[in-house]
């Protein structure tokens, strides 16, 4: 129904089911891109030229359409970035340094866990991990213990597994950790294109966010950082733009948000993910939970009557990604075959390596939906599996 939107769509017959890794662009996030390049193509707060002064208004009118979009209280909390990676670099190398422990769960990506070794921290010595039972589900028995045995941490976890499609309850998450004088990221990667956030409701410090998982242009994303969080960051780049006063003996710097965007920023690619947060607003979050959650049990339903086909958890708080394997089959094979019958997802560890290392696997056959999915491509799917399957036993 939605896939009109999406010029992906009207030009390739591939059943896109890879939407962890990247969502599929609407037009109107296309003709954006266009629109900067063609007609107002400029550099953001410095000339005072009239398409100069149109490329900024735009670029700061996405961040106002972030702000609210997550209801931030100020535009100085929304950080632009190139995206989730770099927020949560950006927080561990300008925020994270004196804290003695920072506490992730066991369902993180890779861009979750690699800053903190670049820290040189790891599991003997500031880093601890929150396991999950069997059904993937976060252990928060384990994190009380941790948080209470630790407290004044540094919380940094993911909302929605990216390999798995988990939905950790951040809501308890950070209220635990408050308890424990703890202050919480979370890894927003994969919520905005299937879920509603609310920074003030659910009372996050950090919300790392992707633009290119949310319908918005690649390299670019952002940082919300609550507002008193924002004297104790320290600019991790600086440069053009980020200064008040400059002279060879010392640097004076602007205040947030722009402190901090250092450089010449992804300007059309900030104004295109403004434009994917509007057009998720004309869709509204009811309508894509919907259909989300039905095409999501539907894709279960048929996934469960395959033959030896294995699953890690269960898909109670699940949206997105569902991941599994078939037995004595590689996952790598069924990725072949897949591509060559146009369907397109995604096998192996999905830099989700350290999870994948206790469930005692290499990796997994992922399939990840987004709105525009519907019961046909999860048919053609099921086919190409079943065809895939014949071929392999
Ligand atoms: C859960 C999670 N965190 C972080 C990232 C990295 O996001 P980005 O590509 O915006 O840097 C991803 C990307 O797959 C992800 O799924």
């Amino acid at each position: 129904m939605f896939k009109k939107d999406f010029p992906y769509f009207k030009n390739s017959d591939i059943v896109y089911l890879d939407n962890a890794a990247t969502t599929q662009k609407p037009q109107v996030v296309i003709d954006s891109q266009v629109e900067y390049y063609e007609k107002y193509c400029a550099n953001t707060h410095r000339s005072s030229f009239s398409d100069a002064n149109k490329a900024t208004q735009k670029y700061e009118d996405s961040r106002k359409i972030l702000k609210e979009f997550i209801n931030a209280s100020l535009n100085e909390e929304i950080i632009f970035t190139k995206g989730v990676s770099e927020s949560i670099n950006f927080v561990a190398s300008s925020f994270t340094r004196d804290y003695k422990t920072v506490i992730i769960s066991s369902l993180e990506h890779h861009s979750n866990i690699v800053p903190w070794h670049m820290q040189g921290r790891n599991l003997s010595q500031g880093l601890k991990v929150v396991n999950c039972d069997s059904n993937l589900n976060f252990d928060f028995e384990e994190y009380e213990n941790i948080l209470k045995e630790n407290p004044n941490s540094f919380v940094s976890v993911t909302h929605i597994s990216n390999a798995f499609g988990k939905i950790h309850d951040i809501k308890k998450i950070i209220e635990l950790a408050h308890k424990y004088e703890s202050v919480v990221m979370v890894d927003a990667a994969q919520s905005l294109a299937h879920t509603k956030i609310d920074v003030q409701e659910l009372d996050v410090d950090f919300l790392a966010i992707s633009g290119h998982k949310t319908f918005g242009p690649t390299g670019v994303g952002a940082l919300y950082v609550k507002q008193q969080h924002l004297k104790n960051m320290k600019p991790y780049q600086t440069g053009g733009a980020t200064i008040h006063e400059v002279d060879f003996n010392s640097s004076t710097l602007l205040d947030s948000p722009y402190k901090f965007e250092a450089g010449t920023q992804n300007i059309a690619g900030v104004i295109g993910f403004g434009e994917a947060l509007k057009y998720i607003t004309r869709i509204g979050y009811k309508n894509i939970e919907t259909i989300e959650k039905d095409v999501y049990n539907y894709l279960n339903e048929e996934l469960s009557k395959l033959p030896n086909i294995v699953f890690y958890n269960d898909i109670e708080n699940c949206i997105g990604s569902r991941s599994f394997n078939f037995k004595n089959i590689s996952h790598d094979d069924i990725g072949i075959l897949l591509d060559k019958m146009k369907v397109a997802i995604r096998v192996g560890h999905h830099c989700a390596q350290p999870i994948m290392k206790k469930l005692g696997i290499r990796g997994t056959i992922r399939v990840s939906t987004a709105f525009y999915n519907d019961y046909e491509d999860i048919n053609k799917l099921i086919k190409a599996l079943k065809k895939a399957l014949d071929i392999l036993n």
